[in-house]
């Protein structure tokens, strides 16, 4: 009864750590490492997108209330401090997981070539994604030392509405982007961002698996439109601030 009872475990042990190491050569594998990087990367995607449709408040022209009332319920609701921590995780998993990557290409590559001529077929964007998501990374550490930062543990101006005291982060971000060199700071990200997702998104795609004759021509085109809009209405907030708030 007893050995029975020890083989049961052992064979469960055993098949567990048969799983474990499906787990982790799968996780260290090539294609594995490329499927993180885009799983990741859809993920920042569409942040990206619910982050500017927030900040799109700041252009209205309320001295700041819709925007403040946001930012207030962007960091108190529980719901979305939880998805925040999900966004921490998945930022560094992309970032660490993009070193990586580019170390066991770059260890790959034949060392005895001082230049390797670039392949026809690829874009700036994509010999270059190492070099675009650098200088992302160099803007989002700026970037939320100035806002994020502030709203957390800085101390904050405050404002209140219907006798609601909350943080004016309106005030922090325009009296920011009423500096003409953190305007090009930003629009120049932007310009970095907008290269690194016209590569991504359908890189994304096409390492997934998602490869049609069909469905890949319409997905580049998205992923074009995308990489234009996103970062060029990010763009225009800066741009939209400088001149409204310093007139
Ligand atoms: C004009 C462009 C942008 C403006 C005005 C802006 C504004 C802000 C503000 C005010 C915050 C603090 C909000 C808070 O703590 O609740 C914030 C947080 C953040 N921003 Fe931006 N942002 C811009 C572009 C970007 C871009 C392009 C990225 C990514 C590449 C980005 C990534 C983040 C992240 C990761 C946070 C922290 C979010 C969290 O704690 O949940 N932002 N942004």
């Amino acid at each position: 009864m007893q050995q029975n009872f020890l083989r049961y475990n052992f064979e469960s042990n055993l098949e567990y750590l048969n799983d474990m190491s499906w787990l982790t050569k799968t996780l260290s594998s090539s294609l594995g490492r490329k499927v993180i990087m885009s799983l990741t990367g859809l993920f920042l995607i569409i942040f990206l997108l619910v982050h500017l449709i927030g900040n799109l408040q700041l252009l209205k022209d309320d001295g700041g209330q819709a925007f403040n009332i946001y930012a207030k319920f962007m960091t108190t609701n529980g719901l979305i401090k939880v998805s925040s921590y999900l966004l921490y995780a998945t930022f560094l998993i992309h970032i660490v997981y993009s070193i990586i990557l580019t170390r066991v290409n770059r260890s790959a590559r034949p060392s005895s070539y001082a230049y390797s001529k670039p392949s026809g077929s690829s874009s700036l964007s994509s010999r270059n994604m190492g070099i675009l998501g650098t200088v992302i990374f160099i803007f989002l550490v700026i970037h939320l030392q100035n806002f994020w930062y502030q709203m957390k543990f800085g101390s904050m101006p405050m404002t209140s509405y219907g006798g609601m005291e909350i943080k004016d982060l309106y005030r922090v971000v325009a009296e920011a982007f009423s500096q003409w060199w953190y305007v090009v700071v930003y629009v120049t990200a932007m310009v970095f961002l907008a290269f690194h997702l016209s590569h991504g998104f359908q890189s994304a795609f096409q390492t997934l698996g998602i490869n049609h004759k069909k469905y890949t021509p319409f997905i580049q085109k998205v992923g074009l439109a995308y990489s234009i809009v996103i970062p060029g209405l990010f763009a225009l907030i800066p741009i939209y601030m400088f001149f409204t708030c310093n007139s």
